[in-house]
């Protein structure tokens, strides 16, 4: 399976922190954005990605992740002209999707505390399969209402009357069939290409698991200057607690085993001399191994994994 990091968008609400710098590149503790979202797709196991941005930032987190090779995988980038939708990008992803299927990570969305989306990923077969998360206030959010068995029954984008506290994050997977059905979507009434419109299809034709996120797993979404400052807030509290980072992709990269113990250290020997750096060296040096990163999960669908 491929992957897709969506890191365009216009930003407006995060004004005047984005009128130099994309908000994915925006600090959330000690790393930018994307680092969170990119580390999600590389835990999950994806190899391949292709970032998608604006042709303004394009240039900016290539700079910044490169080809991949420092990670062990392989990154290209595509240029989304104009802010048209999130479901936009299978069409500007088209020629790296291929016949794959594909995991679309939003490059402002932070998980943490689950292995639940490395099970998804290895489960995959076909179709699709959204996330669903308990929220005080789904109103601003996809939002998905689930039968008594766990099947969606309504997906509805930003209801004024939601029908259930399930917001659906930005993380989704989804057959080759994807692309077909993003070229046979009609823009919104806001213009742009929805996600949850994608969502719909593949319920209507009884092809889209629900996966309920338990309460201990963290969703953050870094989109508003609150939301972003308690976003680092979270990240420090915990790193700080207990000594490891949060979306740390080269630590991934040498736990899966993509990179080997000598190609981190002359990596790190390139460094400035900073906390980072001295994180990489006791992951590289450390004698015993660390706790795993997230408990283990059993994958069902259902209304409630509380
Ligand atoms: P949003 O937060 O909904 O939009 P935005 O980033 O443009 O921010 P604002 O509302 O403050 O103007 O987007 C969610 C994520 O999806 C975010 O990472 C940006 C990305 N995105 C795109 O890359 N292209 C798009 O066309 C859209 C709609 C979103």
């Amino acid at each position: 399976m491929k992957g897709i990091i969506l890191a365009g968008g216009a930003g407006s609400r995060l004004y005047p922190l984005t009128l130099v710098s994309s908000k994915q590149l925006q600090p959330v503790y000690d790393k930018p954005m994307v680092y969170y979202p990119f580390c999600t797709l590389l835990e999950c196991g994806v190899d391949e990605i292709c970032l998608i941005s604006t042709p303004l930032d394009i240039p900016r987190f290539r700079e910044l992740l490169g080809d991949g090779s420092r990670f062990g995988v392989r990154i290209v980038y595509e240029v989304q002209e104009h802010p048209k939708g999130i479901a936009e990008a299978f069409l500007v992803g088209e020629s790296f999707i291929r016949q794959e299927s594909v995991c679309l990570i939003l490059g402002d969305n932070i998980f943490y505390g689950s292995d639940v989306f490395r099970k998804a990923f290895e489960e995959f077969k076909s179709g699709a399969v959204i996330f669903g998360y308990q929220v005080r206030d789904p109103r601003r959010y996809g939002v998905v209402e689930l039968d008594s068995e766990g099947s969606p029954i309504s997906l509805e984008e930003k209801p004024s009357q939601p029908k259930s506290n399930l917001a659906v994050p930005g993380l989704y997977f989804y057959d080759n069939e994807v692309i077909r059905i993003t070229r046979n979507l009609k823009p919104s009434a806001r213009g742009e290409l929805e996600i949850t419109d994608v969502n719909r299809r593949y319920m209507e034709q009884g092809d889209l698991k629900v996966y309920p996120l338990h309460r201990g797993i963290a969703w953050l979404d870094a989109g508003t200057s609150s939301s972003l400052h308690e976003a680092s807030a979270y990240v420090q509290t915990i790193e700080k607690r207990q000594g490891v980072k949060i979306g740390c992709p080269e630590e991934i990269a040498l736990r899966r085993g993509l990179l080997e113990s000598e190609g981190l250290e002359a990596m790190i020997e390139k460094l400035p001399d900073c906390e980072y750096k001295n994180y990489l060296e006791f992951v590289l040096n450390e004698s015993m191994p660390l706790l795993p990163s997230h408990p283990s999960t059993e994958l069902k669908p259902g209304r409630k994994d509380s």
